[in-house]
């Protein structure tokens, strides 16, 4: 089984290849969970369980370390190999760490950390933007290559963190993630008169923040600060504060 949360369809894609490439057609969209779905997940005897997951500042996406913990599993033995691939644009950090102690329990233990480099979704502070298309195509093309090696690992159940974990992983995990997690907010998002009033931001909220009002998006306060709305918005209307102004629009084609 692969359960995935995808804001833009990077994990999204990661998870629909690995699916093929090791055979395993249960998929699960936890974003139905994050929504409130309650059904447990049921592994068959045997049975492998992989989260799929784009990084958020060096960690678990807000919100998604709790649904971890709190998931309903059934089937679950030591023996079950538990793996996860996160998607993330640069670096992880020890994004793996985190998610080995939060999905542990009952006997799981996370046994394999995998990463993958996907074209890059945060725009928000200054200095980050999207990737250039050269960029962007290169890491689309090379991310075949890493989901086969990965998807042969898992296979062999490989186990070990294998994610990269780039430079100063200690401080911006430690450090600036829950300092990051402190700042993601909705309050700053609007939709401008470009809004069109199509609702499809609302369809592709992760946590069903968005609710159409006369037309209009509004934001409720439960946010992942994933930035779904603002890269999928047909019309380009979606803003964050003045922090969008100039920068780029990704979401996985
Ligand atoms: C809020 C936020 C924080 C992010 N933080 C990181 C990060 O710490 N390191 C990184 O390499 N990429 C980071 N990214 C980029 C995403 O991890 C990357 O683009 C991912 O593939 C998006 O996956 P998705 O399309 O499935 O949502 C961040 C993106 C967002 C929206």
């Amino acid at each position: 089984m692969i359960a995935y949360l995808s804001a833009t369809g990077n994990s999204r894609h990661v998870a629909l290849r690995l699916s093929e490439r090791l055979g395993d057609s249960r998929l699960v969209d936890l974003s139905d969970y994050l929504k409130g779905t309650t059904t447990p997940l049921s592994l068959n005897k045997g049975e492998s369980l992989g989260f799929v997951f784009p990084v958020h500042s060096w960690g678990l996406p807000k919100g998604f370390a709790e649904l971890l913990r709190t998931l309903p599993i059934e089937g679950i033995s030591p023996a079950t190999y538990c793996y996860m691939v996160c998607t993330c644009g640069d670096d992880c950090g020890l994004a793996a760490g985190q998610w080995r102690k939060t999905v542990r329990r009952d006997g799981l233990e996370g046994k394999a950390a995998f990463s993958v480099f996907m074209p890059n979704t945060y725009v928000i502070f200054p200095g980050f933007d999207v990737d250039s298309d050269t960029v962007r195509d290169r890491k689309l093309a090379d991310s075949e290559t890493a989901i086969a090696s990965i998807a042969e690992s898992i296979s062999n159940r490989k186990e070990g963190d294998f994610t990269h974990h780039g430079s100063f992983a200690w401080l911006k995990s430690k450090v600036i993630y829950p300092g990051f997690m402190l700042t993601v907010s909705d309050k700053p998002f609007r939709a401008t008169d470009r809004c069109i009033g199509c609702g499809l931001c609302a369809t592709v909220c992760p946590t069903a923040n968005i609710r159409l009002i006369d037309g209009h998006p509004q934001w409720k306060g439960n946010c992942l600060n994933c930035l779904a709305c603002y890269h999928r918005c047909p019309a380009d209307a979606i803003v964050f504060g003045r922090k969008t102004n100039g920068k780029g629009k990704y979401f996985y084609p």
